[in-house]
Protein backbone atom coordinates (compact mmCIF):
# COMPACT_ATOMS: atom_id res chain seq x y z
CA UNK A 1 0.00 0.00 0.00
CA UNK A 2 1.57 3.33 -0.96
CA UNK A 3 0.25 6.66 0.48
CA UNK A 4 -2.79 7.39 -0.17
CA UNK A 5 -5.72 10.06 0.91
CA UNK A 6 -8.19 7.80 1.56
CA UNK A 7 -10.16 7.38 4.52
CA UNK A 8 -10.05 4.11 7.04
CA UNK A 9 -12.85 3.46 9.66
CA UNK A 10 -11.46 1.23 12.21
CA UNK A 11 -13.87 -0.13 15.22
CA UNK A 12 -11.66 -0.45 18.49
CA UNK A 13 -9.34 2.23 17.64
CA UNK A 14 -9.32 3.33 21.80
CA UNK A 15 -6.57 0.77 22.65
CA UNK A 16 -4.30 -2.63 21.86
CA UNK A 17 -4.43 -3.94 18.03
CA UNK A 18 -7.35 -1.18 16.62
CA UNK A 19 -4.68 1.82 18.29
CA UNK A 20 -1.88 0.56 16.68
CA UNK A 21 -3.33 -0.16 13.02
CA UNK A 22 -4.60 3.26 13.62
CA UNK A 23 -1.16 4.84 13.62
CA UNK A 24 0.21 2.18 11.01
CA UNK A 25 -2.45 3.98 8.83
CA UNK A 26 -1.75 7.34 9.50
CA UNK A 27 1.35 6.60 9.27
CA UNK A 28 0.64 5.47 5.35
CA UNK A 29 -1.43 8.86 4.70
CA UNK A 30 -4.98 7.21 5.33
CA UNK A 31 -7.45 9.72 6.83
CA UNK A 32 -9.14 7.91 9.64
CA UNK A 33 -12.59 7.58 11.86
CA UNK A 34 -12.22 5.83 14.85
CA UNK A 35 -14.70 4.11 16.69
CA UNK A 36 -14.70 3.01 20.76
CA UNK A 37 -16.50 3.54 23.54
CA UNK A 38 -14.10 5.84 25.86
CA UNK A 39 -14.42 8.78 24.05
CA UNK A 40 -11.44 10.15 25.36
CA UNK A 41 -9.10 7.94 24.77
CA UNK A 42 -10.01 8.09 21.21
CA UNK A 43 -9.73 12.13 21.44
CA UNK A 44 -6.22 11.75 22.62
CA UNK A 45 -5.25 8.97 19.96
CA UNK A 46 -6.47 11.46 17.46
CA UNK A 47 -4.71 14.10 18.78
CA UNK A 48 -1.52 12.61 18.50
CA UNK A 49 -2.07 10.73 15.05
CA UNK A 50 -2.98 14.33 13.08
CA UNK A 51 -0.19 15.88 14.95
CA UNK A 52 2.38 13.28 14.02
CA UNK A 53 1.31 12.63 10.79
CA UNK A 54 -1.06 15.45 9.52
CA UNK A 55 -3.89 13.30 8.60
CA UNK A 56 -7.85 14.09 9.34
CA UNK A 57 -8.70 11.64 12.57
CA UNK A 58 -12.34 11.92 13.83
CA UNK A 59 -14.15 10.17 17.00
CA UNK A 60 -16.77 8.49 16.30
CA UNK A 61 -17.66 6.95 19.76
CA UNK A 62 -20.00 3.94 19.87
CA UNK A 63 -21.09 0.90 21.85
CA UNK A 64 -20.53 -2.08 19.24
CA UNK A 65 -22.75 -4.36 21.27
CA UNK A 66 -26.12 -1.33 20.69
CA UNK A 67 -28.26 -1.88 18.15
CA UNK A 68 -28.48 2.10 17.96
CA UNK A 69 -25.06 2.40 18.32
CA UNK A 70 -24.27 -0.22 15.13
CA UNK A 71 -26.80 1.43 12.73
CA UNK A 72 -25.10 4.67 13.30
CA UNK A 73 -22.15 3.00 12.07
CA UNK A 74 -23.79 1.31 9.65
CA UNK A 75 -25.43 4.52 7.65
CA UNK A 76 -22.22 6.47 7.58
CA UNK A 77 -20.13 3.44 5.82
CA UNK A 78 -23.42 3.57 3.27
CA UNK A 79 -22.87 7.43 3.03
CA UNK A 80 -19.43 7.89 3.37
CA UNK A 81 -17.96 7.75 -0.40
CA UNK A 82 -14.14 8.22 1.14
CA UNK A 83 -13.83 5.60 3.18
CA UNK A 84 -12.18 2.69 1.29
CA UNK A 85 -11.14 0.77 3.93
CA UNK A 86 -12.91 -0.93 6.87
CA UNK A 87 -11.05 -2.62 9.82
CA UNK A 88 -13.21 -4.82 11.60
CA UNK A 89 -11.38 -4.89 15.26
CA UNK A 90 -13.48 -4.72 18.41
CA UNK A 91 -13.40 -7.15 20.12
CA UNK A 92 -13.69 -9.07 23.76
CA UNK A 93 -13.23 -12.55 25.45
CA UNK A 94 -14.68 -14.25 28.06
CA UNK A 95 -12.20 -16.08 30.46
CA UNK A 96 -12.41 -19.70 31.51
CA UNK A 97 -14.64 -22.88 30.12
CA UNK A 98 -17.76 -22.23 27.95
CA UNK A 99 -19.91 -23.61 30.78
CA UNK A 100 -18.35 -22.14 33.73
CA UNK A 101 -18.81 -18.70 31.98
CA UNK A 102 -21.25 -15.74 32.38
CA UNK A 103 -24.29 -16.43 29.74
CA UNK A 104 -24.93 -12.69 29.86
CA UNK A 105 -21.34 -12.07 29.35
CA UNK A 106 -21.03 -14.84 26.26
CA UNK A 107 -23.79 -13.29 25.18
CA UNK A 108 -22.68 -9.53 24.55
CA UNK A 109 -19.39 -11.02 23.04
CA UNK A 110 -21.48 -12.60 20.74
CA UNK A 111 -22.89 -9.50 19.67
CA UNK A 112 -19.59 -7.66 19.55
CA UNK A 113 -17.60 -10.78 17.96
CA UNK A 114 -20.35 -11.65 15.70
CA UNK A 115 -23.28 -9.32 14.78
CA UNK A 116 -21.11 -6.38 14.90
CA UNK A 117 -18.57 -6.97 12.38
CA UNK A 118 -21.26 -8.78 9.83
CA UNK A 119 -23.18 -5.18 9.52
CA UNK A 120 -20.29 -3.49 9.12
CA UNK A 121 -19.31 -6.06 6.52
CA UNK A 122 -22.30 -5.92 5.03
CA UNK A 123 -22.77 -2.04 4.89
CA UNK A 124 -18.96 -1.89 3.81
CA UNK A 125 -18.71 -4.66 1.49
CA UNK A 126 -22.18 -3.23 -0.23
CA UNK A 127 -20.73 0.39 -0.70
CA UNK A 128 -17.54 -0.85 -2.03
CA UNK A 129 -18.83 -3.27 -4.78
CA UNK A 130 -21.00 -0.37 -6.14
CA UNK A 131 -18.00 1.50 -6.23
CA UNK A 132 -15.51 -0.89 -7.45
CA UNK A 133 -12.39 -0.67 -5.12
CA UNK A 134 -11.93 -0.71 -0.90
CA UNK A 135 -10.57 -3.10 1.40
CA UNK A 136 -12.45 -5.00 4.20
CA UNK A 137 -10.00 -6.32 7.24
CA UNK A 138 -11.54 -8.72 9.41
CA UNK A 139 -9.60 -9.49 12.77
CA UNK A 140 -10.56 -13.26 13.87
CA UNK A 141 -7.90 -15.79 16.23
CA UNK A 142 -6.00 -18.44 15.53
CA UNK A 143 -8.52 -19.55 18.14
CA UNK A 144 -10.82 -19.86 15.20
CA UNK A 145 -8.97 -23.07 14.10
CA UNK A 146 -8.57 -24.53 17.69
CA UNK A 147 -11.30 -26.34 19.32
CA UNK A 148 -9.46 -27.97 21.78
CA UNK A 149 -9.19 -25.11 24.13
CA UNK A 150 -10.19 -21.52 25.61
CA UNK A 151 -13.69 -20.27 25.58
CA UNK A 152 -15.66 -22.17 23.05
CA UNK A 153 -17.92 -19.64 22.31
CA UNK A 154 -14.77 -16.90 21.55
CA UNK A 155 -13.10 -19.29 19.63
CA UNK A 156 -16.50 -19.92 17.84
CA UNK A 157 -16.91 -16.43 17.09
CA UNK A 158 -13.37 -16.38 15.45
CA UNK A 159 -14.45 -19.29 13.49
CA UNK A 160 -17.55 -17.23 12.03
CA UNK A 161 -15.48 -14.67 11.36
CA UNK A 162 -12.94 -16.45 9.39
CA UNK A 163 -16.31 -18.05 7.57
CA UNK A 164 -17.53 -15.09 6.49
CA UNK A 165 -14.11 -13.02 5.67
CA UNK A 166 -13.25 -16.19 3.26
CA UNK A 167 -17.24 -15.97 1.80
CA UNK A 168 -16.80 -12.10 1.55
CA UNK A 169 -13.51 -12.76 -0.73
CA UNK A 170 -15.50 -14.91 -2.90
CA UNK A 171 -18.38 -12.45 -3.16
CA UNK A 172 -16.16 -9.30 -3.99
CA UNK A 173 -12.86 -10.08 -5.24
CA UNK A 174 -14.64 -10.19 -8.90
CA UNK A 175 -15.62 -6.41 -8.35
CA UNK A 176 -11.58 -5.19 -7.13
CA UNK A 177 -12.73 -5.40 -3.24
CA UNK A 178 -9.80 -6.99 -1.26
CA UNK A 179 -10.91 -8.87 1.65
CA UNK A 180 -8.32 -10.08 4.38
CA UNK A 181 -8.76 -12.32 7.67
CA UNK A 182 -6.30 -11.65 10.10
CA UNK A 183 -5.95 -14.85 12.75
CA UNK A 184 -3.41 -13.53 15.39
CA UNK A 185 -2.28 -16.02 18.23
CA UNK A 186 -1.46 -14.16 21.56
CA UNK A 187 -0.67 -10.48 21.28
CA UNK A 188 0.44 -8.12 24.29
CA UNK A 189 -2.67 -5.81 24.94
CA UNK A 190 -5.58 -5.28 27.45
CA UNK A 191 -7.82 -7.84 26.12
CA UNK A 192 -6.77 -10.13 28.97
CA UNK A 193 -7.05 -8.22 31.84
CA UNK A 194 -10.40 -7.04 30.56
CA UNK A 195 -11.36 -10.53 30.98
CA UNK A 196 -9.74 -10.89 34.66
CA UNK A 197 -7.12 -13.31 32.38
CA UNK A 198 -3.54 -12.68 32.31
CA UNK A 199 -0.42 -13.71 30.49
CA UNK A 200 1.58 -14.29 33.43
CA UNK A 201 2.62 -17.97 33.34
CA UNK A 202 2.00 -17.70 29.30
CA UNK A 203 5.87 -18.81 27.66
CA UNK A 204 7.01 -15.34 26.31
CA UNK A 205 7.50 -17.28 23.18
CA UNK A 206 4.02 -17.56 22.74
CA UNK A 207 3.05 -13.84 23.12
CA UNK A 208 3.96 -11.26 19.94
CA UNK A 209 4.04 -7.64 20.49
CA UNK A 210 1.37 -5.78 19.31
CA UNK A 211 3.11 -3.43 16.71
CA UNK A 212 5.06 -6.66 15.29
CA UNK A 213 1.63 -8.73 15.17
CA UNK A 214 0.18 -5.19 12.80
CA UNK A 215 2.67 -4.94 11.26
CA UNK A 216 2.99 -9.08 9.97
CA UNK A 217 -1.16 -8.25 9.05
CA UNK A 218 0.02 -5.05 6.78
CA UNK A 219 2.79 -6.93 4.89
CA UNK A 220 0.00 -9.56 4.64
CA UNK A 221 -1.88 -7.77 2.81
CA UNK A 222 0.39 -5.69 0.43
CA UNK A 223 1.33 -8.95 -0.70
CA UNK A 224 -1.72 -9.84 -1.89
CA UNK A 225 -3.04 -12.22 1.04
CA UNK A 226 -6.40 -12.71 2.00
CA UNK A 227 -5.75 -15.16 5.56
CA UNK A 228 -2.95 -13.52 7.12
CA UNK A 229 -1.50 -15.95 10.19
CA UNK A 230 1.00 -13.48 11.79
CA UNK A 231 3.00 -16.31 13.77
CA UNK A 232 2.67 -19.35 11.27
CA UNK A 233 6.32 -19.62 9.93
CA UNK A 234 5.18 -22.54 7.43
CA UNK A 235 2.08 -21.29 5.33
CA UNK A 236 2.00 -24.63 3.03
CA UNK A 237 0.54 -25.85 6.56
CA UNK A 238 -2.04 -23.35 6.28
CA UNK A 239 -2.80 -24.32 2.41
CA UNK A 240 -2.94 -28.12 3.05
CA UNK A 241 -5.31 -27.84 5.98
CA UNK A 242 -7.78 -25.55 3.42
CA UNK A 243 -7.05 -27.88 0.53
CA UNK A 244 -7.57 -31.16 3.24
CA UNK A 245 -11.02 -29.00 3.47
CA UNK A 246 -11.59 -28.37 -0.28
CA UNK A 247 -11.30 -32.32 -0.85
CA UNK A 248 -14.05 -32.88 1.49
CA UNK A 249 -16.63 -31.19 -0.69
CA UNK A 250 -17.46 -33.14 -3.03
CA UNK A 251 -18.62 -36.11 -0.41
CA UNK A 252 -20.17 -33.50 2.19
CA UNK A 253 -23.85 -33.69 0.60
CA UNK A 254 -25.32 -37.17 -1.05
CA UNK A 255 -28.40 -39.08 -1.64
CA UNK A 256 -27.11 -41.94 0.33
CA UNK A 257 -25.58 -42.33 4.10
CA UNK A 258 -22.11 -43.14 3.67
CA UNK A 259 -21.38 -47.01 3.64
CA UNK A 260 -20.72 -47.17 7.59
CA UNK A 261 -23.63 -46.54 8.14
CA UNK A 262 -25.58 -48.66 6.15
CA UNK A 263 -26.71 -52.04 7.48
N1 LIG B 1 -4.80 -9.81 21.99
C1 LIG B 1 -4.86 -11.04 21.52
O1 LIG B 1 -4.15 -11.97 21.98
C2 LIG B 1 -5.78 -11.35 20.37
C3 LIG B 1 -5.57 -12.55 19.67
C4 LIG B 1 -6.40 -12.86 18.61
C5 LIG B 1 -7.41 -11.99 18.24
N2 LIG B 1 -7.61 -10.83 18.95
C6 LIG B 1 -8.71 -9.97 18.51
O2 LIG B 1 -8.18 -8.70 18.22
C7 LIG B 1 -9.19 -7.72 18.35
C8 LIG B 1 -8.66 -6.55 19.16
O3 LIG B 1 -8.37 -7.02 20.45
P1 LIG B 1 -7.22 -6.41 21.38
O4 LIG B 1 -6.36 -7.54 21.78
O5 LIG B 1 -6.62 -5.23 20.73
O6 LIG B 1 -8.11 -6.03 22.65
P2 LIG B 1 -8.18 -4.72 23.58
O7 LIG B 1 -6.82 -4.18 23.81
O8 LIG B 1 -9.01 -5.12 24.73
O9 LIG B 1 -8.97 -3.68 22.66
C9 LIG B 1 -10.31 -3.93 22.35
C10 LIG B 1 -10.87 -2.74 21.61
O10 LIG B 1 -12.26 -3.00 21.33
C11 LIG B 1 -13.03 -1.92 21.88
N3 LIG B 1 -14.31 -2.40 22.36
C12 LIG B 1 -14.53 -3.30 23.36
N4 LIG B 1 -15.84 -3.43 23.57
C13 LIG B 1 -16.45 -2.58 22.70
C14 LIG B 1 -17.80 -2.25 22.46
N5 LIG B 1 -18.81 -2.80 23.17
N6 LIG B 1 -18.08 -1.35 21.48
C15 LIG B 1 -17.09 -0.77 20.79
N7 LIG B 1 -15.79 -1.04 20.97
C16 LIG B 1 -15.49 -1.93 21.93
C17 LIG B 1 -12.20 -1.36 23.01
O11 LIG B 1 -12.47 0.02 23.24
P3 LIG B 1 -13.47 0.63 24.33
O12 LIG B 1 -13.24 -0.08 25.62
O13 LIG B 1 -13.05 2.09 24.34
O14 LIG B 1 -14.84 0.46 23.79
C18 LIG B 1 -10.79 -1.47 22.42
O15 LIG B 1 -10.54 -0.38 21.59
C19 LIG B 1 -10.39 -8.43 18.98
O16 LIG B 1 -11.34 -8.76 17.98
C20 LIG B 1 -9.78 -9.70 19.56
O17 LIG B 1 -10.71 -10.75 19.65
C21 LIG B 1 -6.80 -10.49 20.00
Amino acid sequence: MSHTTQTALITGASAGIGATYAERLAQRGYNLILVARDAARLEALAARLSSDFGVQVEVLPADLTNETDITRIVHRLQEDTQITLLLNNAGMSVNGEFLAADIDSITTMLTLNITAPTRLAHAAGNSFRARGQGTIINVASVLALMHERSNGAYNASKSFVLTLTRALERELQPDGVRVQAVLPGLTRTEIFARSGASLDGVPPQMVMEVGDMVDASLAGLDQGESVTIPSLEDMVQWQQYDEARALMIPGLSRNQPASRYQR
